[in-house]
């Protein structure tokens, strides 16, 4: 089998993260999601694996960070599309890549408990052309959702329904073999302009093909609110092996599921778990709190901070009020300001959103 990550999308949810930082690269628990989708093919068994990319700097981006896939024990072939024109466009382009092989689809910024070796197993094993992944959610009428016959298969996809005959939502993990490319081929653009594999995935079972359902039980997160992001980091930071590599000090309190990387110090300061503190980054006079990540290179001094994302190279000093459910880009400074007048003085991208106290 081989797989096939799509990584390429506006990301425009993420604004203004993502006016500079590919979506999938943004860290949770200090690792790309990207990554962590990679890792989960790969333990998978499969090692093959196209990467669907955009044209613009964020490709760049994702190519530089990813390279030829050898650091994650991979082969990387990059799939470059012209522009964000849908889930079952990127399938298309993909063909030569993919070739008669059957394939893993999975999106580039989702998120989901325990890998997909039992689901590859089985779909790997079987006769079915394709096997979706579903989990039952609260509010149905914002998903993709699926109907399935009584033989449990699949009969009907319903992109957002109004009166939404199921609880089961596609999460954005798929399995197929080499029809979907007949049905990729056979669909027209929805009237947002994009050709939806839930088109595709129709026009499978419209066509007598067998597309089994997958029931995910655990949790899954598509990342594109900087909200899911937050929470994917809960999950995560929960959930992974932590450990002390950097110098923690003697005035320090370190408790809970904490992680401290290498070079990282943390002086006179305390840090609540679970959290991560990135490589070669200082935490001084500080409270950092449950559920946050900072990344590598960061100072974080007189000040605090809890259930937030901080990306690489920002200081945050002498801040008097607590930072809380911030996701914070590359290379930002907080400080106070000792020039007058004495005002919230921002300098802030297109489309930030900031709440002050
Ligand atoms: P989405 O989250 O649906 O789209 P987006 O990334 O453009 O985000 P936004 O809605 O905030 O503008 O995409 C899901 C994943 O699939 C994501 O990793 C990007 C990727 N993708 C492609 O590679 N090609 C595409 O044509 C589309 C629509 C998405």
């Amino acid at each position: 089998m081989k797989g096939l990550i799509l990584s390429g999308g506006k990301g425009s949810r993420l604004y203004p993260i993502t006016y500079t930082n590919a979506k999938q690269l943004v860290p949770v628990a200090n690792k790309p999601v990207l990554f962590r989708v990679i890792e989960a093919i790969r333990d998978a068994g499969i090692h093959d694996i196209g990467v669907v990319v955009g044209i613009d700097d964020n490709a760049r981006q994702i190519r530089e960070a990813v390279g030829d896939g050898h650091q994650f024990g991979v082969a990387v072939t990059y799939i470059p599309q012209e522009a964000p024109l849908g889930l079952a466009h990127a399938v298309k382009i993909s063909q030569e890549f993919l070739g008669d092989d059957r394939f893993v689809m999975f999106l580039g910024d989702n998120v989901i408990q325990g890998g997909i070796s039992d689901l590859i197993r089985r779909f790997e094993t079987s006769d079915w052309d394709s096997q979706v992944v579903l989990t039952p959610v609260d509010e149905p009428q914002h998903y993709g959702v699926a109907e399935l016959d009584e033989s449990g298969a699949i009969q009907k996809l319903v992109e957002k329904p109004r009166q939404p005959r199921s609880n089961l939502a596609l999460v954005g993990i798929y399995m197929f073999s080499a029809p979907i490319f007949q049905a990729v081929n056979s669909i027209s653009p929805s009237w947002r302009g994009e050709l939806e594999i839930t088109d595709a995935i129709q026009w499978l079972v419209d066509h007598g093909y067998r597309v089994q359902p997958h029931i995910h039980r655990g949790w899954w997160i598509d990342t594109g609110k900087p909200i899911d992001m937050l929470e994917a980091n809960n999950r995560v930071l929960d959930e992974i092996e932590h450990h002390i590599s950097g110098y923690v000090d003697r005035d320090s309190l370190v408790n809970g599921k904490v992680t401290v990387g290498k070079g990282a110090e943390i002086i006179n300061s305390v840090i609540r778990g679970p959290a991560i503190i990135g490589e070669d980054t200082r935490i001084v006079n500080s409270y950092v709190g449950p559920f946050t990540s900072i990344y590598h290179d960061c100072v974080i001094e007189d000040s605090e901070i809890e259930h937030s994302i901080v990306l690489e190279h920002c200081r945050i000093v002498d801040i008097p009020v607590r930072i809380g459910d911030s996701l914070i880009g590359r290379n930002v400074t907080i400080t106070r300001s000792p020039i007058k007048p004495k005002a919230h003085k921002l300098v802030l991208g297109d489309n930030s959103q900031v709440g002050i106290l």
